[in-house]
Protein backbone atom coordinates (compact mmCIF):
# COMPACT_ATOMS: atom_id res chain seq x y z
CA UNK A 1 0.00 0.00 0.00
CA UNK A 2 1.58 3.46 -1.13
CA UNK A 3 1.93 6.79 1.05
CA UNK A 4 -1.06 8.09 -0.57
CA UNK A 5 -3.73 6.10 0.48
CA UNK A 6 -1.99 4.54 3.84
CA UNK A 7 -3.20 8.01 5.70
CA UNK A 8 -7.07 6.58 4.48
CA UNK A 9 -6.62 3.08 6.62
CA UNK A 10 -8.48 3.28 10.09
CA UNK A 11 -6.28 1.80 12.60
CA UNK A 12 -8.48 1.59 15.90
CA UNK A 13 -11.86 -0.06 15.48
CA UNK A 14 -14.98 2.15 14.99
CA UNK A 15 -17.54 1.33 17.90
CA UNK A 16 -20.28 0.26 15.96
CA UNK A 17 -23.43 -1.79 17.39
CA UNK A 18 -25.06 -3.83 14.91
CA UNK A 19 -28.78 -3.38 14.57
CA UNK A 20 -29.62 -6.92 12.59
CA UNK A 21 -27.12 -8.92 9.65
CA UNK A 22 -26.31 -5.61 8.33
CA UNK A 23 -22.74 -6.53 8.87
CA UNK A 24 -22.40 -9.95 7.85
CA UNK A 25 -24.65 -8.46 4.50
CA UNK A 26 -22.56 -6.02 3.85
CA UNK A 27 -19.30 -8.47 4.15
CA UNK A 28 -20.93 -10.49 1.47
CA UNK A 29 -21.49 -7.41 -0.89
CA UNK A 30 -17.96 -6.49 -0.64
CA UNK A 31 -16.80 -10.04 -1.66
CA UNK A 32 -18.85 -9.25 -4.81
CA UNK A 33 -17.62 -5.76 -5.25
CA UNK A 34 -21.44 -4.96 -5.47
CA UNK A 35 -22.02 -1.17 -5.10
CA UNK A 36 -23.76 -0.42 -2.18
CA UNK A 37 -26.13 2.16 -0.70
CA UNK A 38 -26.94 2.90 2.37
CA UNK A 39 -30.59 4.35 3.17
CA UNK A 40 -32.17 5.88 6.03
CA UNK A 41 -32.47 9.17 8.12
CA UNK A 42 -29.80 11.25 9.05
CA UNK A 43 -28.10 10.63 12.53
CA UNK A 44 -28.76 6.91 12.31
CA UNK A 45 -25.26 5.54 12.22
CA UNK A 46 -24.86 4.77 8.47
CA UNK A 47 -21.60 6.70 8.38
CA UNK A 48 -19.98 4.82 11.82
CA UNK A 49 -21.09 1.75 9.69
CA UNK A 50 -18.97 2.25 6.96
CA UNK A 51 -15.77 3.06 8.83
CA UNK A 52 -16.38 0.04 11.32
CA UNK A 53 -16.64 -2.14 7.49
CA UNK A 54 -13.40 -0.81 6.56
CA UNK A 55 -11.88 -1.20 9.84
CA UNK A 56 -13.09 -4.78 9.54
CA UNK A 57 -12.05 -5.39 6.20
CA UNK A 58 -8.92 -3.82 6.57
CA UNK A 59 -9.72 -1.46 3.58
CA UNK A 60 -8.73 2.26 3.25
CA UNK A 61 -11.72 4.92 3.13
CA UNK A 62 -12.14 7.78 1.41
CA UNK A 63 -15.03 9.90 2.64
CA UNK A 64 -16.86 12.46 -0.13
CA UNK A 65 -19.17 14.60 1.52
CA UNK A 66 -21.72 15.43 -1.35
CA UNK A 67 -23.23 18.92 -2.07
CA UNK A 68 -24.28 20.98 -4.73
CA UNK A 69 -21.40 22.92 -5.18
CA UNK A 70 -19.64 19.65 -5.88
CA UNK A 71 -18.79 19.75 -9.85
CA UNK A 72 -16.97 16.37 -11.78
CA UNK A 73 -13.77 17.48 -11.51
CA UNK A 74 -14.10 17.60 -7.50
CA UNK A 75 -14.58 13.39 -7.65
CA UNK A 76 -12.54 13.06 -10.38
CA UNK A 77 -9.42 15.27 -10.74
CA UNK A 78 -8.23 18.34 -12.08
CA UNK A 79 -5.02 19.53 -13.74
CA UNK A 80 -3.38 22.18 -11.48
CA UNK A 81 -0.97 24.68 -12.82
CA UNK A 82 2.36 25.17 -10.64
CA UNK A 83 5.92 26.11 -11.08
CA UNK A 84 6.92 23.33 -13.81
CA UNK A 85 3.90 23.88 -15.94
CA UNK A 86 0.54 21.47 -15.11
CA UNK A 87 -0.13 18.74 -13.22
CA UNK A 88 -2.85 16.47 -13.00
CA UNK A 89 -4.15 15.59 -9.74
CA UNK A 90 -6.64 12.81 -8.69
CA UNK A 91 -10.13 13.46 -7.40
CA UNK A 92 -11.06 11.44 -4.76
CA UNK A 93 -13.11 9.07 -6.63
CA UNK A 94 -9.94 8.49 -9.03
CA UNK A 95 -7.43 8.07 -5.60
CA UNK A 96 -9.85 5.22 -4.15
CA UNK A 97 -10.32 3.55 -7.53
CA UNK A 98 -6.90 3.50 -8.39
CA UNK A 99 -5.66 2.31 -5.03
CA UNK A 100 -8.07 0.27 -3.92
CA UNK A 101 -10.04 1.73 -1.17
CA UNK A 102 -13.52 1.90 -0.47
CA UNK A 103 -15.35 5.37 -1.22
CA UNK A 104 -17.78 6.32 0.51
CA UNK A 105 -19.98 9.41 -1.19
CA UNK A 106 -21.61 10.31 1.37
CA UNK A 107 -25.28 12.55 0.89
CA UNK A 108 -25.09 12.02 -2.98
CA UNK A 109 -28.42 13.23 -3.50
CA UNK A 110 -26.98 16.65 -2.68
CA UNK A 111 -24.34 16.46 -5.80
CA UNK A 112 -26.23 17.69 -8.50
CA UNK A 113 -27.34 15.02 -11.63
CA UNK A 114 -24.44 16.03 -14.03
CA UNK A 115 -21.92 14.97 -11.06
CA UNK A 116 -24.00 12.10 -9.94
CA UNK A 117 -23.14 10.25 -13.56
CA UNK A 118 -19.54 9.87 -13.23
CA UNK A 119 -19.86 7.13 -10.94
CA UNK A 120 -21.66 5.42 -13.47
CA UNK A 121 -19.10 3.39 -15.37
CA UNK A 122 -17.66 2.20 -12.00
CA UNK A 123 -20.87 0.59 -11.51
CA UNK A 124 -20.90 -1.75 -14.93
CA UNK A 125 -19.27 -4.91 -14.68
CA UNK A 126 -15.84 -2.94 -16.40
CA UNK A 127 -15.29 -0.97 -13.34
CA UNK A 128 -13.48 1.98 -14.97
CA UNK A 129 -13.41 5.65 -14.50
CA UNK A 130 -12.40 7.72 -17.20
CA UNK A 131 -10.73 11.05 -16.71
CA UNK A 132 -11.83 12.49 -19.91
CA UNK A 133 -9.84 16.05 -19.46
CA UNK A 134 -6.24 13.54 -19.35
CA UNK A 135 -7.29 11.35 -21.35
CA UNK A 136 -6.56 8.52 -19.03
CA UNK A 137 -9.55 4.84 -18.17
CA UNK A 138 -8.65 3.99 -14.81
CA UNK A 139 -8.86 0.34 -14.37
CA UNK A 140 -10.88 0.02 -10.55
CA UNK A 141 -8.19 -1.50 -8.19
CA UNK A 142 -9.79 -5.26 -7.22
CA UNK A 143 -10.23 -3.82 -3.50
CA UNK A 144 -12.08 -0.44 -4.62
CA UNK A 145 -15.69 -0.79 -3.44
CA UNK A 146 -18.23 2.29 -3.63
CA UNK A 147 -20.82 3.05 -1.16
CA UNK A 148 -22.99 5.83 -1.30
CA UNK A 149 -25.51 7.33 1.33
CA UNK A 150 -29.48 8.19 0.87
CA UNK A 151 -31.89 9.87 3.01
CA UNK A 152 -34.87 9.18 1.81
CA UNK A 153 -37.15 11.20 3.94
CA UNK A 154 -35.64 14.20 1.61
CA UNK A 155 -36.80 13.27 -1.74
CA UNK A 156 -38.03 15.74 -3.24
CA UNK A 157 -38.71 16.01 -7.35
CA UNK A 158 -35.78 18.24 -7.44
CA UNK A 159 -33.43 16.03 -5.33
CA UNK A 160 -33.79 12.50 -6.15
CA UNK A 161 -31.92 10.21 -7.54
CA UNK A 162 -32.09 8.97 -10.87
CA UNK A 163 -33.71 5.20 -11.16
CA UNK A 164 -30.95 4.71 -13.59
CA UNK A 165 -28.34 5.37 -11.03
CA UNK A 166 -30.65 4.03 -7.99
CA UNK A 167 -30.94 0.28 -9.87
CA UNK A 168 -26.63 0.15 -9.96
CA UNK A 169 -26.62 -0.49 -5.96
CA UNK A 170 -27.57 -2.79 -3.85
CA UNK A 171 -28.85 -1.50 -0.99
CA UNK A 172 -29.04 -1.79 3.01
CA UNK A 173 -31.83 0.10 5.45
CA UNK A 174 -30.71 1.92 8.27
CA UNK A 175 -33.00 2.88 10.69
CA UNK A 176 -33.28 4.41 15.00
CA UNK A 177 -32.33 1.33 16.89
CA UNK A 178 -34.73 0.08 19.19
CA UNK A 179 -35.01 0.94 22.56
CA UNK A 180 -32.53 -1.03 24.37
CA UNK A 181 -29.88 -1.03 21.40
CA UNK A 182 -29.99 2.63 21.15
CA UNK A 183 -29.64 3.12 24.62
CA UNK A 184 -26.31 1.10 24.86
CA UNK A 185 -25.15 3.17 22.04
CA UNK A 186 -25.55 6.87 23.43
CA UNK A 187 -24.29 4.73 26.98
CA UNK A 188 -21.21 3.87 25.59
CA UNK A 189 -20.85 7.49 23.52
CA UNK A 190 -21.09 9.67 26.26
CA UNK A 191 -20.65 7.39 29.30
CA UNK A 192 -24.11 8.74 30.77
CA UNK A 193 -25.97 5.87 32.96
CA UNK A 194 -28.04 3.73 31.77
CA UNK A 195 -30.94 5.14 33.34
CA UNK A 196 -30.19 8.45 31.75
CA UNK A 197 -29.63 6.90 28.29
CA UNK A 198 -32.62 5.18 28.41
CA UNK A 199 -34.93 8.67 29.24
CA UNK A 200 -32.77 10.39 26.36
CA UNK A 201 -33.92 7.80 23.88
CA UNK A 202 -38.03 7.96 25.18
CA UNK A 203 -37.76 11.64 24.86
CA UNK A 204 -36.23 10.74 21.04
CA UNK A 205 -39.12 8.21 20.46
CA UNK A 206 -41.77 11.00 21.47
CA UNK A 207 -40.28 13.21 19.36
CA UNK A 208 -40.20 10.58 15.95
CA UNK A 209 -44.12 9.98 16.67
CA UNK A 210 -44.13 13.36 15.80
CA UNK A 211 -42.56 12.99 12.49
CA UNK A 212 -44.77 14.17 9.67
CA UNK A 213 -46.98 15.93 12.15
CA UNK A 214 -45.07 19.42 12.22
CA UNK A 215 -41.74 17.73 12.29
CA UNK A 216 -40.26 16.91 9.28
CA UNK A 217 -37.26 14.74 10.81
CA UNK A 218 -37.46 13.33 14.19
CA UNK A 219 -34.19 13.32 16.94
CA UNK A 220 -31.50 11.25 15.39
CA UNK A 221 -28.98 8.99 17.43
CA UNK A 222 -26.57 11.40 16.92
CA UNK A 223 -28.58 13.99 18.72
CA UNK A 224 -29.32 11.63 21.86
CA UNK A 225 -25.40 11.41 22.10
CA UNK A 226 -24.53 15.10 21.66
CA UNK A 227 -27.38 16.05 24.63
CA UNK A 228 -26.10 12.97 26.61
CA UNK A 229 -22.30 14.52 26.54
CA UNK A 230 -23.88 18.03 28.04
CA UNK A 231 -25.43 16.05 30.91
CA UNK A 232 -22.13 14.11 31.14
CA UNK A 233 -20.10 17.35 31.82
CA UNK A 234 -23.00 18.60 34.54
CA UNK A 235 -25.32 20.82 32.56
CA UNK A 236 -28.52 20.21 33.73
CA UNK A 237 -30.78 17.82 31.59
CA UNK A 238 -33.67 20.22 31.00
CA UNK A 239 -30.60 22.64 29.19
CA UNK A 240 -28.94 20.30 27.58
CA UNK A 241 -32.39 18.63 26.11
CA UNK A 242 -33.45 22.34 25.08
CA UNK A 243 -29.93 22.77 23.55
CA UNK A 244 -29.20 19.31 21.81
CA UNK A 245 -32.64 17.78 21.04
CA UNK A 246 -35.28 20.36 20.92
CA UNK A 247 -34.15 23.84 19.65
CA UNK A 248 -32.37 22.35 16.80
CA UNK A 249 -35.61 20.79 15.11
CA UNK A 250 -38.16 23.01 15.43
CA UNK A 251 -38.57 26.57 15.31
CA UNK A 252 -42.27 26.03 15.90
CA UNK A 253 -43.12 27.80 19.28
CA UNK A 254 -46.07 24.89 19.84
CA UNK A 255 -43.77 22.13 18.89
CA UNK A 256 -41.30 23.09 20.97
CA UNK A 257 -43.72 23.30 23.68
CA UNK A 258 -44.76 19.76 22.66
CA UNK A 259 -41.32 18.42 22.63
CA UNK A 260 -40.33 20.42 26.56
CA UNK A 261 -43.18 18.63 27.40
CA UNK A 262 -41.71 14.95 26.67
CA UNK A 263 -38.78 16.20 28.52
CA UNK A 264 -39.92 17.25 31.81
CA UNK A 265 -42.44 14.21 31.52
CA UNK A 266 -38.69 11.96 31.62
CA UNK A 267 -36.22 14.23 33.64
N1 LIG B 1 -25.35 1.24 15.51
C1 LIG B 1 -24.53 2.16 16.04
N2 LIG B 1 -23.41 1.80 16.70
C2 LIG B 1 -22.59 2.72 17.23
N3 LIG B 1 -22.80 4.04 17.17
C3 LIG B 1 -23.89 4.48 16.53
C4 LIG B 1 -24.80 3.57 15.92
N4 LIG B 1 -25.80 4.28 15.38
C5 LIG B 1 -25.53 5.57 15.61
N5 LIG B 1 -24.38 5.71 16.31
C6 LIG B 1 -23.83 6.96 16.83
O1 LIG B 1 -24.57 8.02 16.24
C7 LIG B 1 -23.68 8.97 15.64
C8 LIG B 1 -24.27 9.47 14.35
O2 LIG B 1 -24.22 8.43 13.41
P1 LIG B 1 -23.67 8.65 11.93
O3 LIG B 1 -23.07 7.37 11.52
O4 LIG B 1 -22.82 9.86 11.87
O5 LIG B 1 -25.05 8.92 11.21
P2 LIG B 1 -25.41 9.08 9.67
O6 LIG B 1 -24.17 8.88 8.89
O7 LIG B 1 -26.46 8.04 9.45
O8 LIG B 1 -25.96 10.47 9.53
C9 LIG B 1 -22.37 8.26 15.48
O9 LIG B 1 -21.29 9.14 15.60
C10 LIG B 1 -22.37 7.24 16.58
O10 LIG B 1 -21.86 7.85 17.76
MG1 LIG C 1 -23.26 10.46 7.74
Amino acid sequence: MNDIIKQYVIEKEPYYRPVADEVELYEATYAVRMPMMLKGPTGCGKTRFVEHMAWKLNKPLITVACNEDMTASDLVGRFLLDASGTRWQDGPLAIAARHGAICYLDEVVEARQDTTVVIHPLTDARRVLPLEKKGELIQAHPDFQLVISYNPGYQSLMKDLKQSTKQRFGALDFNYPNHEIETEIVTHETGVSGEVASKLVSIAERARNLKGHGLDEGISTRMLIYAGSLIATGVNPHAACRVALVRPITDDPDMRDALDAAVTTFF
